[in-house]
């Protein structure tokens, strides 16, 4: 794989401040943000006048934790606009959430906003490698969700040329990446494998195609998926984070130079860990659930969110700000099988270090007597994985997670193209209890 480090003089010089100039930036901000969300939203005046504390309490950084938190539910019952902290008129665009499971969270961005968005996407762009010139063909959806328009707008601002090919007709993706030639590539890394299959499919070799680097993210994803990715396309393979509450991709990203966590963009959003039992702030290096502050934007200023992604904060390296480290997963997805904890991607790295198998898979709980029961559905890596050769795969792979993670699992393995495939975000967990 090439050596895709970008020059230090392209970065931005905030990338490499020192720890003093980034925290004196972060106190200023963070003043005026908790100013703004206070003045200008009635939600965080009653929260705040509610917990006895005021913008002007806040003279250190540290300080912050004396706020209270925001959670989802404070954005439904604000539904849709009650979050805004500047009139309907000087909001540019509006993103929501699906709103599958309820009510659907709506945030809004000024002009000013969308600029720095722009930033911070170009910032994490560039650390993943790519430069002006390129070709990016970005396959995140297009619409309310922030993937392909939040990429879109990076994209336009480090000065690449941007194929908004969007999610779905994986045929036509491999079509495109063959004949367009990106040089790059934006899309979750499961519907990468639907994509890397497809390319199978049509007798393509995918380590022949142009792409020397994919920017992956919108779900947890493993080192162990990075190396089959980076392999199967002999291209690098990098970590983006974000999510819509507090701004879309490019809230933290890896460097290409070496890929050991994201560094947050800390001159704009503001990281603590806590313990997501007691909501106690944490130290750094240890785990928790992460939570943010907004500490630039205008139309949708957000104090002290829980995002309920679970992960450490670390000091930074190839850059000043800090790192978390690769998601292990959502709270939410966080699955209690008979007292023990257990998160998708620990299957998944599982699965990955068990051969004959394809990296694709779900996970599906019922409940047949009084216990739980836990089956990942997994799928032959090629047609010659059968009978005798396929049992031994799903041993192998029920006896590495009871060895390693400590559970014993059902494991039922398809053909292949057996288990449903992903166009965006994959479904892991098929809740039948
Ligand atoms: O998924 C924004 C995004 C788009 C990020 C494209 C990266 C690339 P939401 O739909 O609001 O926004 O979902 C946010 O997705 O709280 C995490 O649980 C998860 N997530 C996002 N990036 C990662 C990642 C976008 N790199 C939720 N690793 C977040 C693990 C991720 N989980």
């Amino acid at each position: 794989m090439k050596d895709l480090t970008p020059d230090k003089a392209s970065l931005d010089p905030i990338e490499i401040a020192s720890r003093d100039e980034i925290s004196a930036l972060q106190l200023e901000r963070l003043k005026w943000s908790l100013n703004h969300a206070y003045t200008n939203v009635p939600h965080y005046k009653q929260a705040f006048d509610a917990a006895g504390v005021h913008p002007d309490d806040l003279k250190t950084l540290s300080d912050l934790s004396k706020f209270p938190f925001t959670v989802k539910q404070d954005l439904r019952d604000n539904y849709p606009f009650g979050m805004f902290a500047v009139p309907r008129e000087q909001v540019a665009r509006i993103h929501a959430s699906s709103g599958t499971t309820g009510q659907p969270t709506v945030v809004g961005y000024t002009r000013n906003d969308l600029d720095v968005w722009g930033t911070v996407v170009a910032r994490s762009l560039r650390a993943s490698g790519l430069r002006s010139g390129d070709l990016l063909h970005n396959a995140y959806g297009y619409g309310l969700f922030t993937g392909g328009l939040g990429i879109h707008l990076g994209a336009d601002k480090l000065g690449l040329s941007t194929v908004p090919i969007s999610g779905g007709m994986t045929p036509r993706q491999v079509r495109l990446i063959e004949d367009f030639k990106p040089d790059g590539i934006t899309v979750t890394p499961s519907y990468a494998l639907s994509i890397l299959d497809e390319f199978n499919a049509q007798g393509l070799d995918p380590r022949d195609c142009s792409m020397k680097v994919g920017v992956f993210g919108a779900e947890p994803w493993t080192n162990a998926m990075r190396r089959e990715i980076e392999d199967a396309f002999d291209m690098h393979a990098v970590d983006i984070y974000g999510l819509s509450e507090i701004m879309g991709p490019g809230v933290a990203n890896e460097c290409i130079e070496t890929k050991d966590g994201l560094h947050i963009w800390e001159d704009h959003f503001y990281p603590e860990v806590i313990n997501p039992e007691t909501g106690a702030l944490v130290s750094d290096g240890e785990q928790g659930e992460l939570v943010f502050t907004s500490l630039t934007k205008e139309a949708f200023p957000i104090i002290r969110y829980r995002t309920r992604d679970l992960t450490r904060l670390l000091s930074g390296t190839a850059r000043s700000m800090r790192r978390m480290e690769k998601i292990t997963g959502r709270s939410d997805d966080m699955i209690i099988l008979r007292g023990v904890n257990v998160f998708p991607t620990q299957i998944e790295e599982c699965l990955m270090a068990t051969a004959g198998l394809a990296p694709h898979f779900q996970i599906e709980l019922t409940k047949p007597g009084r216990m739980d029961q836990l089956c990942v559905l997994a799928e032959a890596a090629d047609a010659s994985v059968q009978g005798e050769l396929r049992d031994a795969a799903a041993k192998a792979l029920s006896s590495r997670i009871k060895q390693i993670i400590g559970i014993s699992v059902k494991v039922q393995v398809s053909d292949v193209g057996g288990v449903t495939r992903s166009e965006g975000k994959a479904a892991r967990i098929i809740d039948k209890r």
